[in-house]
């Protein structure tokens, strides 16, 4: 009788296990990360994730290099709500996270006149953000301070050359063939580890 129930429980545990890695996770904008990851003791990430290439890639859609890339390829749309173009200039796009809205969401406010939350993380998300390489964060926001165990079980993702390569690479318009993508050398122009502590 004792076996059983251990087996029943067993296969209970085995499929809360497996449940919670299908579960899939909200985007939810990096300005959510801005509170605690902005001191220069803690490695400023917010700071230098503004400051670096991947924060303005949704406005790079916008310049006349984007247009004219557009144009070439023949996209009915401008580059800024272009599926071809937004897969790799915003976070989490066609899973979950950007989509291109009409001009009446963005005009949404609170009684207050402020712009709402929607309005809010979509902005959020017009951007590289840190979700993109570190994965949907409404479920590790809480746990990942802690338990880093928990938070990858929750959607954090260990960003390696892998993660990158999902969009530096030849499908990109402008990718340089020649100079390929080395993650050594890219990581250390983007670099936003934390100082070890002395
Ligand atoms: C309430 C504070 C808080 C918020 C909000 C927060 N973090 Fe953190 N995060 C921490 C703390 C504390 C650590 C532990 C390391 C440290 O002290 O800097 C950490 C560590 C991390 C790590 C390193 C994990 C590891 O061990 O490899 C990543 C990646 C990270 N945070 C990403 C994010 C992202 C992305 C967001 C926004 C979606 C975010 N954090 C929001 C407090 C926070
Ligand atoms: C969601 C897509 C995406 C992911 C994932 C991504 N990047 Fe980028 N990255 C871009 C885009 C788009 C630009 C161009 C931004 C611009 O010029 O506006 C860019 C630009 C850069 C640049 C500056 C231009 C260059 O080629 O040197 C560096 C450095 C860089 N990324 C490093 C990385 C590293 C390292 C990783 C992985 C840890 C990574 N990126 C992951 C989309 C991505
Ligand atoms: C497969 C992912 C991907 C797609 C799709 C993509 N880009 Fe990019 N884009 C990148 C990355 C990564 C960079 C930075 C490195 C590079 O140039 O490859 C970048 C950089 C750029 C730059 C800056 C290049 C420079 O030299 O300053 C422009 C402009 C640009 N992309 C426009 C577009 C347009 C327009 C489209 C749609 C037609 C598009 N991209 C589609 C990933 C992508
Ligand atoms: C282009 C991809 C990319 C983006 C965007 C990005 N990160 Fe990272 N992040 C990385 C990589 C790669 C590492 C290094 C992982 C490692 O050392 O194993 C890292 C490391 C970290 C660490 C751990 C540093 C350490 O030394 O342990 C924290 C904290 C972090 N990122 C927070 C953020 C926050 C907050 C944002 C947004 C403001 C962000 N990251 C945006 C790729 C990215």
């Amino acid at each position: 009788m004792k076996k059983i129930v251990i087996i029943i429980a067993g296969i209970f545990v085995l499929g809360l296990v497996a449940n919670e890695a299908a579960k899939s996770f909200d985007y939810i904008g990096s300005h959510k990360c801005k509170t605690c990851h902005k001191s220069e003791k803690k490695g400023a990430q917010y700071k230098k994730w503004e400051a670096g290439p991947h924060a303005s890639a949704f406005e790079t859609l916008k310049s006349e290099k984007s247009a004219k890339i557009a144009t070439d390829k023949g996209l009915k749309v401008p580059a800024y709500e272009a599926p071809e173009c937004l897969v790799c200039h915003v976070t989490g796009y066609g899973n979950g996270g950007y989509e291109t809205q009409t001009a009446d969401f963005w005009a949404e406010v609170t009684d207050k006149g402020k712009p709402t939350k929607d309005v809010k993380r979509m902005t959020a998300l017009q951007s590289v953000g840190c979700e993109a390489c570190h994965g949907a964060a409404s479920g590790y926001k809480k746990s990942h301070k802690k338990d880093k165990a928990l938070a990858l079980t929750q959607g954090l993702i260990e960003p390696t050359e892998a993660v990158c390569v999902t969009c530096h690479n030849e499908k990109s318009p402008t990718y340089d063939k020649e100079k390929g993508f080395n993650f050594e050398e890219r990581w250390k122009a983007i670099d936003h580890s934390t100082p070890k502590a002395e």
